[in-house]
């Protein structure tokens, strides 16, 4: 069983509650006080104690000593605090131990719902690199002067959440999205190879269609540019005989109005054409095919 799992398993209300405390206050405190803590919990004081300590060694908190003692939340603390609502609310029973990609920006794991239903869990770890790139440059910074990497992980939850049900409402080829909580996001498992690995498509003219029926979805329909568009976030499902190709990992999205969506828009349409191109010797015009995305032209043949 992942760690993830094993060290939820080790938690009761009490723990849970000293966590939500932390979370809430760490906006005002680098270092929640412990005093702060007891207070807020209104927890007696040796419990409270006792469940730090224990909190700690679990890598939950982080501790700091010296001129005063303070805790704040780690990665691992806020994971346990979303999953418990996941849990709580039915939408997750078990996570696997298999860790699909700890990518750059995510640690994603397969879990399944109490119905017996395959998900997967992707757990946002933000301080990396595109989501940055394109997110904390925006506006955010400006009036909040003590934001921390918990408000952007969440930020990335829940803008991906939003991403996938707006696109999985007008028909895109995405996977099904079931829940978020924090900087958690549940979607259905999709059973498929990534584009990068696929090597013997049936019908790749078929699926390039596909794939650029999603990003004209995602722009005419939506008002959004992936952005990160590459091989590496499509998943190739064989349904039928049919070959579907589900485009994946949306937090770093921007919305069309924003001054560098074209320019996105054009790097996304590229990849993807210069993989088709490379590997399956399916040539397509870039100009064309552009228009056709951003709905200016009702074909690219
Ligand atoms: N719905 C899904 N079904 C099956 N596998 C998935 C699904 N979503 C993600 N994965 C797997 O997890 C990997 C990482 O997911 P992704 O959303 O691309 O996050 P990131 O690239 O930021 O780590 C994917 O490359 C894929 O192998
Ligand atoms: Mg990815």
């Amino acid at each position: 069983m992942a760690i993830i799992a094993l060290t939820y398993k080790k938690l009761v209300d009490r723990d849970f509650k000293i966590l939500r405390v932390i979370e809430r206050e760490m906006p005002r405190y680098e270092y929640v006080p412990i005093e702060v803590i007891e207070r807020l919990s209104k927890l007696p004081s040796t419990h409270v104690q006792a469940s730090l300590y224990k909190l700690n060694r679990l890598k939950l908190v982080k501790r700091r000593g010296g001129d005063y003692i303070g805790y704040r939340l780690t990665y691992l603390g806020l994971d346990m605090l979303a999953l418990n609502v996941l849990v709580e609310k039915g939408f997750l029973k078990t996570l696997s131990s298999t860790t699909l990609g700890v990518g750059k920006e995510s640690d994603v794991y397969t879990g399944e719902t109490p119905t017996g239903e395959l998900v997967i869990v992707k757990f946002h770890r933000v301080g990396r690199t595109s989501f940055q790139r394109v997110v904390l440059a925006r506006a955010y910074a400006a009036d909040k002067p003590k934001i921390s990497w918990l408000y952007f992980a969440k930020l990335a939850g829940e803008r991906e959440y939003r991403a996938l049900e707006e696109l999985y409402k007008v028909g895109a080829l995405v996977p099904k999205p079931i829940a978020y909580n924090r900087h958690v996001v549940v979607v259905k498992y999709v059973e498929g190879i990534e584009l990068y690995r696929y090597k013997n498509p049936i019908d790749p003219e078929a699926m390039l269609d596909k794939i650029l029926d999603t990003i004209r979805k995602a722009y005419v329909d939506v008002g959004i540019v992936h952005g990160d568009l590459s091989e590496y976030n499509v998943l190739v499902s064989i349904e039928g005989g049919e070959e579907k190709p589900y485009i994946i990992d949306w937090p770093q999205y921007v919305e069309k109005d924003y001054p560098a969506a074209e320019q996105l828009l054009r790097r996304d349409v590229e990849y993807i054409l210069r993989f088709f191109a490379k590997y399956y010797g399916v040539k397509l015009d870039v100009e064309k095919v552009l228009k056709f995305v951003k709905g200016e032209l009702e074909s690219y043949k």
